[in-house]
């Protein structure tokens, strides 16, 4: 029995099987590696799906969950604490808005900004085909994903999805809609770009019906395209955003940004959670930001990911069509849907990335990877494309892998 049998078998003794099986067991990380249980090495080019901003183990994260554990971890919301304001106020500078709410995960900024539309009086919220917003009920109901939602039928009254075009939204659009929440690219359904002009177009459209428009930019966010956020490079200003993963590089930590009156919707006693905006949370978030931009990791993304793109593009592998996404949040459009066995070679090979639909994969390395790092994922992505290759040319017509 190897030990990855042993876990399992912990696992689905212990746990609620809401996960499949655990592909690895890891034990530990350094920058862009991580190491399994039996001393594996892989270069992680997931980053816990598109969270671990810096990497594994960085020191500026690793001091700061230190420096501020020794000082106060949580301090609960009737006090205020030096990182909790230092980090709404760093957030502001970034992303333009002007007022922030702290959350603990992705779908809690969800559930802020469905309170956020409720507040406007209207009852529909639109959000559109195959998008992603989280599994807590409110952002259940936003997801548009039937098989993900069934099971939990009736869901938030109002919510209602619709197709990613301009002109859906053209159509659905009234001045019953509360607020349209979009992902600017749809990271879980693969790294799905929306069309052309969508968020300008998306904008002009909701504030015609005096709509908020929310950008769920949990994983788009806090540099991972390229650019800080999708809408600034879009030039779009949105009434709010919802961010999470990149935002504590690792620590559960999520936030919901208002902006102009928006952010004055949710009044006292609205909204509340015991541990958001907790001093330990905000200030390694904190400081994740303040080595993102010390160390130049938004232009890095931009880089690295033109570099990546090239790579895979020279790889001429007859398994890929194309390449979706911005900056270091990349879907590999397949001509055939092995996402899985991809991953499960790359895998063999040293390599982590993710199959985020049959037919694409998903990469989304740390911000902080450079030239060694390119070149190894360039070696093994190849040969795990050219090992899928060669299986799928050896089955047989006719037969079903
Ligand atoms: C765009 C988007 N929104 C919301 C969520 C939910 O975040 P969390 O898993 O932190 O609740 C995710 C998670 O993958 C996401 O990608």
């Amino acid at each position: 029995m190897t030990q990855l049998d042993d876990y399992t078998a912990r696992f689905r003794g212990a746990m609620m099987p809401t996960v499949p099986s655990p592909l690895a067991v890891l034990s530990h990380g350094k920058g862009a590696r991580v190491w399994d249980v039996e001393g594996n090495e892989y270069l992680d080019f997931l980053g816990g799906i598109a969270v671990n901003a810096l990497g594994h183990a960085h020191p500026v994260f690793v001091d700061a969950v230190a420096r501020q554990a020794r000082r106060a971890a949580h301090i609960s919301n009737y006090f205020a604490s030096e990182p909790e304001l230092a980090l709404a106020e760093r957030l502001k500078r970034l992303t333009g808005g002007d007022a922030v709410y702290f959350t603990n995960s992705g779908t809690e900024a969800i559930e802020a900004a469905v309170k956020l539309a409720r507040r406007t009086g209207r009852p529909r919220i639109l959000s559109l085909t195959s998008s992603f917003h989280g599994r807590t009920m409110g952002a259940l109901s936003l997801t548009g994903k039937p098989a993900l939602q069934d099971p939990f039928r009736p869901l938030l009254p109002g919510a209602e999805q619709i197709a990613p075009t301009i002109e859906a939204l053209e159509a659905a659009l009234a001045d019953d809609v509360a607020a349209v929440v979009v992902e600017p690219i749809q990271g879980e359904a693969g790294v799905v770009d929306l069309p052309a002009g969508y968020l300008a177009a998306a904008r002009e459209l909701t504030s015609r019906v005096g709509a908020l428009l929310i950008l769920d930019e949990i994983q788009t966010g806090i540099g991972r395209t390229g650019d800080w956020f999708v809408y600034q490079a879009e030039d779009v200003v949105p009434d709010a955003v919802t961010l999470a993963k990149g935002l504590g590089g690792g620590f559960p930590i999520g936030a919901l940004v208002g902006f102009g009156e928006a952010a004055q919707l949710l009044q006292p006693g609205q909204h509340g959670s015991t541990y958001g905006g907790n001093p330990l949370a905000t200030a390694v978030s904190g400081a994740v930001l303040a080595e993102i931009e010390d160390a130049g990791l938004v232009a890095n993304a931009a880089l690295r990911g033109a570099q990546l793109r090239d790579a895979i593009a020279g790889m001429a592998s007859p398994l890929v069509e194309g390449v979706s996404g911005r900056g270091l949040l990349i879907g590999v459009v397949l001509t055939a849907p092995v996402a899985k066995e991809i991953v499960a070679a790359a895998q063999e090979r040293g390599l982590i990335v993710n199959a985020a639909a049959d037919g694409r994969v998903r990469i989304a390395p740390p911000l902080i990877i450079g030239d060694a790092e390119i070149a190894e994922f360039t070696e093994k992505f190849a040969a795990a494309l050219a090992a899928v290759t060669a299986q799928t040319e050896t089955i047989p017509t006719g037969a079903t892998a």
